[in-house]
């Protein structure tokens, strides 16, 4: 194993898209941001410097960091915010994964152009579990907006509406061909034909699931979220916001241009986004002027396709890589997550009313002292640990909004707490209040297998009853499905407090987030190491 330095210069940089220019947050100026490399078992250090007017944090999505939560990053849950003119350096070390991940700001909106691919390589001389490639190469989903992210969410919080969508996906950043301001291409995928190349795809967008798919081309699925999966072959992927997906592609053909396209994924009946971006699979040898061979993205609305992919998900579950799902279980969780409208007098566009978010019906309050600071120094005031483990309220969704829940929401910063090395059995249920909506929810410091999934009310006698306990998918990020429920499990065996949150960042701003907090255990290695001397103060 070896240290890894890495420097991270957030910076303002103009950058053109869609024919117009702004000025955006980058690290080292680069949109989408650098690739931080490693190796399982190293250890990184990344000191991030801070030369724009906002506070800054950055995650290291997916990262277990075993006991090191004052580098997880998201800020005033593990850290305060690195201000103006200040620099932290991130220190973890990745034990035990290896895979693609991201790395994304985790303060305000400023995760739309700070993020970047995070991609852990096997051990020296450990081979992949599958064929190796001819090459890798990264494939990062984003959106980009005209106008500046911050002021887009801004003006969605002080009306109570919902932000404007994005004006464009993008992959590598660039739209592709867009129709009305066709000078700028897209990206471009060179391959030789015959060869194997391994895609490490990301989606870093803010609000939005995407499909994935390249004309002519079946994708092998080996890899989601860093843990290897029995190897399956699609025309489509489909990946939320936080996820990733490592797919084989095989250049079968002899020549030829092939469209790669991203294109939204939403089967909420309330939003429309038809927005693709487009890259294009190039064989050596081809002429610039050959047509590119196209290929019909699914429907916003394609729910089976979306289905038969995560149901074809399944844990690699080898000898060396085997599933260790719990099978007994100390909590037993129920969250629900929904949108729900609560008063808000100062909110004229919003006729008085605003949107709002939240988890078993409590919207979380942002803190302004970070809560592991809180927790391992005993400040207290700054988060209870009272957070309900079932939802308050019945509720009885049936495919529209449930006539008999009560969704109004309190507010608060509620911590639910686990003992160190607890089972934790967690279904979280959508609750269409205004509409169903998909919900990628993502846990920090865990892996958490994905036991099942199911549309309407999770029935508790039922459904556990058809849980995959053998060889479900293992992953940071759980799509609960529009009108639906998934149910995760996992082993609390990290202590710190840890962010749970649905990473449509619309939603998390809107306060679909809480927080776990695990004890210490009593061995030597269970605790939470000692903060670093520069960890920012807030
Ligand atoms: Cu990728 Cu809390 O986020």
């Amino acid at each position: 194993s070896r240290i890894r330095h890495y420097k991270f210069n957030v910076v303002l940089k103009n950058t053109t898209r869609l024919c117009s220019t702004k000025p955006i947050v980058t690290i080292n100026g680069r949109f989408p941001g650098p690739t931080l490399y490693a190796r399982e078992d190293d250890t990184v250090l990344v000191k991030v410097t801070n030369h724009v007017k906002y506070n800054v944090s950055v995650h290291w999505h997916g990262v277990r960091q075993l006991q090191t939560g004052w580098a997880d990053g998201p800020a005033y849950i593990t850290q305060c915010p690195i201000p103006p003119g200040q620099s932290y350096v991130y220190n973890f070390t990745i034990t035990g994964q290896r895979g693609t991940l991201l790395w994304h700001a985790h303060i305000l909106w400023l995760r739309a152009t700070v993020h970047g691919a995070l991609v852990i390589l096997p051990k020296r001389g450990v081979p992949y579990p599958f064929p190796a490639p001819h090459k890798e190469v990264n494939v990062i989903l984003a959106e980009w907006w005209k106008s500046d992210t911050e002021s887009v969410i801004n003006q969605a919080m002080s009306s109570g509406l919902a932000p404007n969508v994005s004006d464009a996906h993008t992959i590598n950043g660039h739209p592709g061909p867009v129709a009305n301001c066709s000078s700028q291409g897209g990206f471009t995928l060179p391959v030789e034909s015959g060869k194997t190349y391994l895609l490490r795809i990301i989606n870093a967008a803010l609000n939005e699931e995407l499909f994935f798919k390249i004309a002519g081309h079946k994708l092998t699925i080996v890899e989601v979220d860093a843990t290897y999966v029995k190897p399956f072959k699609t025309d489509t992927i489909v990946i939320a916001p936080g996820q990733t997906t490592n797919a084989l592609i095989t250049a079968n053909q002899k020549s030829g241009k092939y469209l790669v396209a991203a294109s939204p994924f939403m089967d909420s009946p309330i939003a429309v986004d038809n927005l693709t971006a487009t890259a294009t699979l190039h064989y050596s040898g081809t002429l610039a002027t050959t047509s590119t061979t196209l290929t019909n993205p699914p429907p916003q609305n394609a729910t089976q396709v979306a289905n038969n992919f995560i149901n074809s998900l399944k844990s690699l579950n080898s000898k060396k890589f085997p599933a260790k799902v719990p099978l007994k279980i100390d909590h037993n969780l129920l969250f629900t997550v929904g949108l729900g409208i609560n008063p808000c007098p100062t909110c004229k566009a919003g006729n008085g009313s605003r949107v709002v978010a939240s988890v078993n019906n409590v919207t979380f309050v942002m803190p302004t002292t970070a809560l592991l600071q809180a927790h391992v120094f005993n400040i207290s005031g700054v988060f209870t640990t009272d957070f309900p483990g079932n939802p308050p309220n019945t509720f009885n969704f049936s495919g529209g909004p449930p006539a008999n829940a009560s969704m109004a929401t309190t507010n608060g910063t509620k911590l639910y707490r686990l003992a160190y090395n607890s089972t934790v059995q967690l279904v979280l249920q959508d609750t269409g209040t205004i509409a169903p909506e998909n919900h990628p929810v993502h846990l920090h410091g865990y892996n958490f297998y994905s036991v099942g999934r199911g549309v309407g009310n999770y029935n508790p006698k039922k459904d556990p009853k058809k849980f995959n306990l053998v060889d479900p998918v293992e992953r940071n990020t759980v799509g609960v499905p529009s009108g639906g429920w998934a149910a995760i499990r996992f082993q609390a065996d990290n202590p710190g407090v840890w962010f749970l949150h649905c990473h449509l960042e619309v939603h998390t701003t809107w306060g679909l987030k809480m927080a776990f907090l695990v004890d210490n255990g009593k061995g030597p290695n269970e605790s939470v190491l000692p903060p670093p001397s520069d960890l920012p103060k807030c």
